[in-house]
């Protein structure tokens, strides 16, 4: 077998940023509180809370197929991305493009989580040694916003802003950049709610721009401040097609300003297309 060390480590770096080089461990029944009726919300937190005292945890054994995972389809215990293989692959594929045919720009995520796709964006440039293009790490750091229904119609009934799984501290996605010895000046954390950072981020130019930020209003502020220094030949990748929210603010952004370039299918929920 004769595959060069660069896309070697680019392989083992996917598959260990999703987890999927070992079995999915079951997970603490408090993860999936937020869809619970309130009353049952309660007694599982309580419940979770005095086991913890003495060291114990109730688990939920997971039951998906294992093509479900490779694709990002459920919420995983220990991955660094929930995004699957497929979806670090097209980022790969638009990085690489990018940087073989020059078009300008550093690289942004928009909703991060745990870290993972920053970090393979990172590995990246770690693996053709890629000095001159930053990777921008947006996100609030304690999970999604409150809807704001006025503005936002379409996020009028989106809960997940009591899901403590989606909030993870810009300490902990620090040392998960550390792990993989990846944290350096090339990274730049942006801390707050996207309305605040993104428009006066010390961005200039973009050639990749990937949004994960759920919700319509997550979406929209993303496009709204930062497709247009997306570079023409970047890439501006969605990983949330699959749910309407996104999809309205994606397709209502791209009817606003008249864009025709192709929205490409990367897998169920995934999209991206070309700038032109
Ligand atoms: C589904 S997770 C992102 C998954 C991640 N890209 C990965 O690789 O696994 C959504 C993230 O978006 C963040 N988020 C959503 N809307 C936001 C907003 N308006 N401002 C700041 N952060 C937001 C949440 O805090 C959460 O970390």
């Amino acid at each position: 077998m004769k595959q060069k060390p660069e896309l070697l480590y680019l392989d083992l770096m996917k598959k260990t940023l999703s987890f999927t080089l070992w079995p999915e461990p079951p997970m603490p029944i408090i993860i999936f509180n937020s869809g619970r009726p309130a009353v049952i919300r309660f007694v599982v937190s309580v419940v979770s809370k005095v086991l913890d005292l003495i060291k114990l945890q109730i688990v939920k054994k997971q039951d998906f197929l294992e093509s479900r995972r490779i694709v990002g389809g459920i919420w995983p215990r220990y991955a660094d991305t929930m995004i699957g293989l497929k979806r670090l692959d097209n980022l790969q594929y638009c990085i690489e493009t990018v940087l073989s045919e020059k078009i300008k720009g550093d690289f942004i995520e928009t909703g991060v989580w745990r870290g993972g796709a920053c970090i393979f964006m990172r590995a990246v440039l770690a693996a053709y040694a890629i000095e001159d293009r930053k990777i921008f790490v947006a996100d609030s750091f304690e999970g999604l916003p409150k809807p704001d229904a006025d503005k936002y119609p379409a996020d009028k009934s989106d809960k997940n802003y009591i899901n403590t799984y989606l909030a993870v501290s810009k300490e902990d996605v620090e040392n998960n950049f550390r792990k993989y010895g990846l944290l350096d000046n090339q990274v730049v954390f942006l801390k707050g709610w996207f309305k605040d950072t993104l428009p006066q981020a010390p961005i200039e130019k973009l050639s990749i721009l990937r949004l994960d930020g759920d919700m319509y209003g997550s979406t929209m502020e993303s496009l709204e401040n930062l497709y247009p220094k997306l570079s023409s030949g970047g890439f501006c990748i969605i990983d949330d097609y699959a749910l309407p929210g996104c999809e309205s603010a994606v397709n209502d952004f791209r009817a606003k300003y008249m864009i025709n370039a192709e929205m490409k299918e990367i897998d169920w929920t995934g999209r991206y297309w070309k700038k032109e």
